[in-house]
C-alpha cells in the first residue's frame, strides 16, 4: 500500500491507501475521489482523468507517455508542464506520498 493525495482545485486535500500497480486514476474511482472522471476506463481515449503532478513529484512520475500529449489536447481544463492523464500513471512504492492537483473542470 502507498498513499497518495488528490489536492482538489478549492485546495481540499483527500489521502488515500492505493495499491501498488493501480493507477492513478483508478485508485481515485475506487475512494470516490471528486474531480476525476475516468470515462473510458484507462484507455486513453477521453483525458477526463487530466491531473497536475505536483511540482516536487513530477521527477518520479517520468513523462507523459506515447498518445498523451495528444489526448490532453481534448482535455477541458488548461494543459501545464505537469499535466498527465492519470490513468496512465502507475502506483509504486517509490510513489508513496504522491500528490496530484485536480483541474477545475474535466467534461
Ligand atoms: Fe480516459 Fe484516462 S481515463 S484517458
Amino acid at each position: 500500500m502507498v498513499k497518495v493525495t488528490y489536492v482538489a482545485c478549492d485546495g481540499t486535500e483527500t489521502t488515500v491507501d492505493a495499491e501498488v500497480g493501480a493507477s492513478v486514476m483508478q485508485t481515485a474511482l475506487e475512494n470516490n475521489v471528486d474531480g476525476i472522471v475516468g470515462e473510458c476506463g484507462g484507455a486513453m481515449m477521453c483525458a477526463t482523468c487530466h491531473c497536475y503532478v505536483d511540482e516536487a513529484w513530477t521527477d518520479r512520475t517520468g513523462v507523459r507517455g506515447d498518445g498523451e500529449d495528444d489526448m490532453l489536447e481534448c482535455a477541458a481544463a488548461d494543459v501545464t508542464p505537469t499535466s498527465r492523464l492519470s490513468c496512465q500513471i502507475r502506483l509504486t512504492e517509490d510513489l508513496d506520498g504522491l500528490r496530484v492537483h485536480l483541474p477545475e473542470e474535466q467534461v
